[in-house]
């Protein structure tokens, strides 16, 4: 879980350059995929382990609920930039861009990426103090 969520971050960092070099058609395609990935793969089995290995809910002293409610504000943010994206996305010969009325993509884009991380920090504290406390 761990690895595949670190080559997660890999791809939305590199999503994220892409976007930077207004390369916005390959930026969408791999910021698609790796989201799609994450919330269709990756969190419905950290879930599943989480009743697995710690039972109902609330899984007290496992520190896992805030990880669990900062990935349900992520997902949130997450769609929402998708849908501002193919919203407000301008396709000219093959090429993909954001017109200025596009700017509430880039900001939501950005809380995603950073809420992203903050949700990634909190996992690892899960783990280090799972596997390692
Ligand atoms: C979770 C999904 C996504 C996130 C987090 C995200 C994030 C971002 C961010 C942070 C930027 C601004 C980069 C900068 O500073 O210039 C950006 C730009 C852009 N995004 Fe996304 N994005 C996502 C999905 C999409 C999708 C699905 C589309 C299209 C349907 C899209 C189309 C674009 C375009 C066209 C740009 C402008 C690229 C340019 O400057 O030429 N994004 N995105």
């Amino acid at each position: 879980m761990f690895i595949g969520e670190s080559v997660l971050l890999a791809a939305f960092i590199f999503a994220w350059a892409l976007a930077r070099r207004h390369k916005g058609k390959h930026h969408h395609y791999v910021m698609l995929g790796a989201f799609l990935v994450d919330i269709l793969a990756f969190k419905p089995l950290m879930i599943a382990r989480a009743f697995d290995v710690y039972g109902p809910y609330p899984w007290s002293g496992t520190g896992i609920s805030s990880h669990f409610f900062l990935d349900i504000a992520v997902v949130v943010f997450g769609v929402s930039s998708v849908v501002l994206g193919f919203k407000f996305r301008v396709k000219k010969a093959g090429k993909m861009f954001l017109p200025p009325k596009g700017r509430s993509h880039k900001w939501l884009g950005y809380l995603f990426i950073a809420l992203w991380v903050a949700t990634f920090a909190l996992g690892i504290r899960v783990f280090v103090w799972a596997h390692l406390g």
